[in-house]
Formats: C-alpha cells, sequence, structure tokens
C-alpha cells in the first residue's frame, strides 16, 4: 500500500504533491446529480440505507448524502471540523459494514479506496474522479479488466473543484465522472451521461462557509491552521 504523508511541511505546501490529501471539495449539485440521473430508479430503497462518505473534507458530499441516505458516516484522516478523522485505508472494517461507500478520494489513491470501498459495501460504491481515471494500464489491469463498474456516467456539465473551498463562480477545464458498482447487478459497463442539471440542483445553501457550524472544540484547529496556511 502506498504510504501517504500527512505531515504540516507537505500540508503547507500550495501545490499538490504527489501524496498531499488532495484538498477539493465537491460542490453539493454534482453528488445530487448521482442520485437524479443514473441512480433514480434506486432513490426510495437508499431511504432505508446506511453510507459510509470516507473522504468528507469538510462535508460537502456528506450534507449532500444526507438529504438521500437514512444514515451517513463520515470520516476523514484530516481535521477540517467535519465527521470523525480516520485513515480510511488503515481501518480495518467488516465485509458488508455500510450499504453503500460514496466518495471522491484523492485521485492518488483512488485505485486503492475504490478496492477496499467493494470490499466493504453490500450495495454499491460510487467514486467521482476525473473522467482520465478511466485510463491507464494499472487501473485496467488491478480494476476495469476484473471488476468493470456497471455505470460510467459522465457529466456533460463541468463540476468546477478548486483548492480548499467550493466557489459558485469558479471553472474547470477538468472533466469529471461517476463510477458507479451495484453488486450482483446484471447491466455491465453501461456508458450514461449526466444531463445539465447543476440549475436544477443547485441550492442556495450549497457555498456556504460550513466552519460556522463546526464544533467549537475544533474550531480552535481550524485556525490553527489557516494560520500556518495549511492548504
Ligand atoms: C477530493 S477531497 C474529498 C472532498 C469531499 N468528499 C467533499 O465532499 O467535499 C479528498 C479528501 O480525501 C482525504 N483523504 C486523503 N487521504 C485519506 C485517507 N487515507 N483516508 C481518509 N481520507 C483521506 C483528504 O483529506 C481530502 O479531504
Amino acid at each position: 500500500m502506498k504510504k501517504q504523508n500527512t505531515s504540516h511541511a507537505v500540508m503547507a505546501k500550495r501545490f499538490e504533491e504527489n501524496d498531499s490529501l488532495d484538498d477539493f471539495p465537491t460542490p453539493p449539485w454534482a453528488t445530487r446529480a448521482l442520485f437524479e440521473s443514473t441512480l433514480k430508479k434506486y432513490k426510495s430503497k437508499l431511504k432505508k440505507m446506511k453510507c459510509l462518505e470516507p473522504a468528507c473534507n469538510r462535508g460537502y458530499m456528506s450534507r449532500a448524502l444526507k438529504e438521500y441516505f437514512k444514515k451517513v458516516d463520515s470520516r476523514d484522516v484530516w481535521d477540517y471540523g467535519f465527521g470523525k478523522v480516520q485513515n480510511f485505508l488503515e481501518t480495518k472494517y467488516e465485509k458488508n459494514s455500510f450499504d453503500w461507500v460514496i466518495t471522491n478520494p484523492p485521485f492518488n489513491l483512488a485505485e486503492e479506496f475504490l478496492i477496499k470501498s467493494l470490499n466493504i459495501c453490500s450495495h454499491g460504491t460510487a467514486i467521482l474522479a476525473r473522467t482520465v481515471f478511466l485510463e491507464s494500464v494499472g487501473r485496467y489491469k488491478n480494476i476495469f479488466s476484473k471488476n468493470p463498474p456497471t455505470y460510467f456516467a459522465q457529466f456533460t456539465e463541468r463540476v468546477p473543484m478548486i483548492k480548499g473551498r467550493v466557489d459558485k463562480q469558479a471553472s474547470t477545464a477538468t472533466g469529471y465522472a461517476w463510477f458507479i458498482w451495484i453488486k450482483n447487478s446484471k447491466i455491465n459497463s453501461k456508458l450514461t451521461w449526466i444531463e445539465p442539471c447543476r440549475k436544477l440542483l443547485e441550492k442556495e445553501f450549497d457555498y456556504e462557509d460550513f466552519d460556522k457550524t463546526i464544533n467549537p472544540k475544533r474550531k480552535k484547529k481550524n485556525i490553527l491552521r489557516s494560520q500556518y496556511k495549511l492548504f
């Protein structure tokens, strides 16, 4: 397993190291898009299910997941003031610990996150990743040739993700897709497109600074982090 450097020195750098934590929060509409498009027919079942978001960051994806699931467990290796602090790759879970695992993992560890997620979910795993996650000989050998996704859902709109915050005005040149595995599904690698939906799914409060709502005991830690320009 690749070792990650979570030291302050590495976190303080402004550019993305190979072993960076990939602090790129997800605009909530991109999470809603998963359930309002590709997974629409599963929506009513999800209301009784439990989901793990193992790389929850500041909780932008977790809060959107809560709109669809009965329970969402949120964790992250770094303390952003939301969820439990836990290294996903070093935590032991029983098989079927969660119905679903849904996240956008750090790109450099996405393969490891995916393999682990598939081992611990009973119903499915969905990974939001750059479209280029679909290529590479390594990923073909380790994942796609053995266990291809049920759906590959390409965003037709761009999903702007920027370092350390969500911003309604942000733009990006990067394409993103949802990679979805549903256990025991008869569908195999179905290519779908997520129709333009941003306007419809975006909510007024989506871009709020949730630092205001975090546990005051953890706020101190956050202030310390920003003093040291840790992201
Ligand atoms: C792209 S961000 C995820 C954004 C988040 N899902 C959201 O809703 O905004 C990647 C996250 O993975 C976390 N991370 C990196 N390595 C991790 C690990 N080994 N275990 C758990 N979380 C990890 C980082 O701290 C970072 O918050």
